[in-house]
């Protein structure tokens, strides 16, 4: 298994380093547009190994696509990440021609390979790799959901001072401050979190969970890294041992939940093949208005992105 892992910079470093500690690959091929960067981390990581004792081979190279050449998995964190005081979609206009231009030249050389985007503003971003690697949208999607969630579920497991392990939930919606968590398909343990915690507490898990981006970039002055690289892992994983696990991704939607020809956070069967099956759960009244309002949220950039006439 070679993947290949386009970004060097914090998230793109962490989610190697995770794949490479999780044996999920004997080849990792990390890529940069600065010198020395990725040659560096890549270097640094490697040395990691007789001490952490992984077989992992990963390799730093400078803009050199033919390094990637039969990658079975491309990650795309390449771009510039948030600012304080930024939103996610601030970043489009120079994302945008970033994400076009590595997908292109990743997918020349790997074309059957399966792509994760993780660039901001993700569902926007995802939907123009899937324009520029002109494959089946099963092959491309975004990781946000699981992050989103493994906020949330954080969050719940701090109030409730209960393992993080014990806390299962579902979050749909854009990758964005209209991401729609959802607390009627959240448990401990198979315990409704209804029963757990009373209906403030758990709106203002809802709302930090939201902010949870926002909040680390006040603290760091950057995006976050850790937990995005992890979840950008754990797909890997499902992908890589063909799992067929269920978790929420940013998947292109054919008419489900209403929606075409858009890319969007639901739940997904995720195998070897990429995206299996989308989920549909059934949501109430209230719960599809989230919905629809971050899908419209998404929408309106969508239209930025036509503007800029990359496509
Ligand atoms: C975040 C960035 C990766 O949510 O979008 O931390």
């Amino acid at each position: 298994m070679k993947i290949t892992v386009i970004g060097a910079g914090n998230v793109g470093a962490t989610c190697a380093n995770v794949i490479a500690h999780k044996a999920l690959a004997n080849q990792i091929v990390l890529v940069d547009v600065k010198p020395g960067l990725a040659e560096g981390k890549a270097l640094d990581m490697w040395q990691t190994a007789p001490v952490n004792i992984f077989d992992t081979r990963i390799i730093g190279v400078t803009n050199d696509y033919l390094a990637t050449k039969g990658s079975e998995i491309i990650i795309i964190t390449s771009g510039v990440p948030r600012k304080p005081g930024m939103s996610r979609d601030d970043l489009i206009a120079t994302n945008a021609k970033i994400v076009k231009e590595v997908t292109e030249k990743a997918v020349r050389y790997s074309p059957d390979a399966v792509i994760i985007v993780v660039s901001n503003p993700l569902d926007v971003m995802t939907y123009a790799a899937y324009l520029a690697a002109n494959k089946h949208h099963s092959k491309v999607f975004g990781m946000a959901g699981i992050l989103d969630a493994a906020r949330y579920k954080s969050f719940i497991a701090e109030i409730l001072d209960t393992s993080p392990r014990d806390v299962q939930a579902l979050l749909l919606g854009g990758h964005g401050d209209t991401m729609v968590p959802l607390p009627r398909y959240t448990s401990v343990s198979g315990i409704p979190i209804s029963q757990l915690l009373n209906q403030d507490e758990v709106e203002k898990i809802v709302e930090k969970t939201r902010q949870g981006g926002g909040d680390l970039v006040k603290l760091i002055g950057t995006s976050a890294w850790y937990a995005p690289g992890a979840a950008v892992a754990l797909m890997v994983e499902a992908i890589v041992h063909d799992q067929h696990r269920i978790f929420s991704i940013c998947a292109y939607l054919n008419g489900e939940y209403g929606f075409r020809d858009i890319y969007l956070g639901v739940p997904v069967k995720l195998g070897r093949k990429g995206v299996e099956e989308v989920i549909e759960i059934e949501l109430d009244k209230d719960e599809k208005k989230l919905l629809n309002d971050s899908a419209n949220a998404v929408r309106d950039l969508m239209k930025t992105l036509d503007e800029m006439k990359l496509f």
